[in-house]
């Protein structure tokens, strides 16, 4: 995660939205043709496009009660218990329109592509009921349609039992494996299923009844866990999971099946510091066993409202310990590998997706995260093409 290729007096070749040539700026305008259109980034640091492969971007209305009541002192699982939390933003979904929600998501992939992120994975996971999630994922779908970005959307129906169904959690699962599960496969509405395995939330065993129904239809899966409380994740080998996100707490042992797996730990420092906890993620243990580490926004109403994924990086730097190299792969290879991506994202290689993300002020590529809160991006390169245009 260390070594990044770094070239100087470099330049890339776009054709055809694909990486046609990357390397130093003589090499690469040899095999450019004469009437190829130049864009002077000199004096820049460009990263590959950055990969924020975990955000809940589809709600209503941020949640500034749960915000002031935890700066009064109140934690997350005590505010979720007395009715705010997750389940408060989803009468919000439930009554808005499709095109209300397409409006929200755009707003924020727009935020994320001037901070140099070019594929996000968006997860549903405030309807929570079928039609709900349904529209939650369409909405997901119009953007896919309607901005360049790559977006790999994610059912989440197993966020926590709705209160309609409180006294019957079974019933809940069943409608999540028999009915949301069957209808997102067969419109291909989403290619990952999540689950919330945590107290309050979902059960190991509900998680398995989940995931097993995932596999079932050929969706991949993937899984919020072991944020508050450790579960072992032994169990869930035959999954196949994609990415186990959160880890704050994982046990050694857990950590330890991980390494020497294709399964992808991505940590989520925004929401340890917007929940004003200490308990960031053990990013070098992560590491030092073996286990290939992502960062992500998170970006949701509840834990994280923000969309930079230059932010994560300091923070990856400043709370969790990784060098700066270490962020970036994180941002960029390791996060297109959590979406089961890398070979199309996370590295400027020939054959790969031109995205890009230039860093227009940086002249070291340990400037991204050192100036923290700081806007460097500005616009984004998605498959070959400048975005916001200038
Ligand atoms: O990743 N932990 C579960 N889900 C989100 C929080 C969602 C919310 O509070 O709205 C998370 O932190
Ligand atoms: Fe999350």
């Amino acid at each position: 995660m260390r070594e990044l290729g770094i070239v100087t007096d470099a330049a890339v070749l776009c054709v055809d939205g694909k990486f046609a040539a990357v390397g130093k700026r003589k090499d690469v305008r040899r095999q450019a043709p004469l009437d190829c259109e130049e864009r002077d980034l000199a004096g820049c640091v460009a990263l590959p496009g950055l990969v924020d492969s975990h955000t809940h971007p589809v709600f209503a209305e941020p949640r500034l009660l749960d915000f002031e009541k935890r700066i009064a002192g109140a934690s997350y699982q005590e505010i979720a218990a007395a009715g705010g939390g997750i389940r408060s933003s989803v009468k919000g979904v439930r009554n808005a329109s499709t095109e209300e929600l397409v409006e929200r998501v755009s707003g924020f992939a727009l935020d994320a592509w001037t901070e140099g992120t070019t594929t996000i994975e968006m997860k549903s996971g405030y309807g929570l009921d079928l039609e709900s999630e349904l529209k939650s994922l369409r909405a997901i779908q119009q953007v896919v349609r309607k901005l360049r970005l790559t977006i790999v959307p994610t059912l989440l129906g197993a966020h926590v039992v709705p209160t309609e169904y409180a006294g019957e959690r079974d019933a809940y699962v069943d409608l999540i494996t028999r009915e949301m599960i069957p209808a997102v496969a067969h419109e291909h509405l989403a290619e990952f299923v999540d689950v919330f395995c945590e107290e309050g939330a979902f059960t190991p065993e509900e998680t398995e009844t989940i995931l097993k129904a995932a596999v079932a239809h050929g969706l991949g899966t993937r899984l919020h866990v072991c944020q508050f409380t450790p579960v072992e994740l032994a169990r869930f080998a035959p999954y196949d999971l994609a990415s186990v996100d959160h880890m704050e707490c994982a046990t050694e042992e857990s950590i330890r099946c991980l390494a020497d797996t294709n399964t992808v730990a991505t940590l989520l420092p925004g929401a340890t510091y917007f929940l004003g906890r200490h308990d960031y993620p053990p990013a070098r243990k992560l590491m030092d066993l073996g286990v290939a580490v992502a960062i992500a926004t998170d970006y949701n109403p509840g834990t994280s409202p923000t969309a930079s994924m230059p932010l994560m990086m300091s923070m990856a730097c400043t709370q969790m310990k990784m060098t700066p190299a270490e962020a970036i792969t994180a941002a960029t290879m390791n996060g297109a590998h959590a979406l089961r991506l890398a070979h199309r994202k996370g590295s400027i290689t020939v054959g790969k997706d031109a995205d890009l993300a230039p860093f227009l002020d940086c002249r070291d590529y340990r400037e991204i995260p050192y100036w923290f809160g700081r806007h460097h991006s500005k616009f984004a390169v998605c498959s070959g093409t400048q975005i916001p245009t200038a």
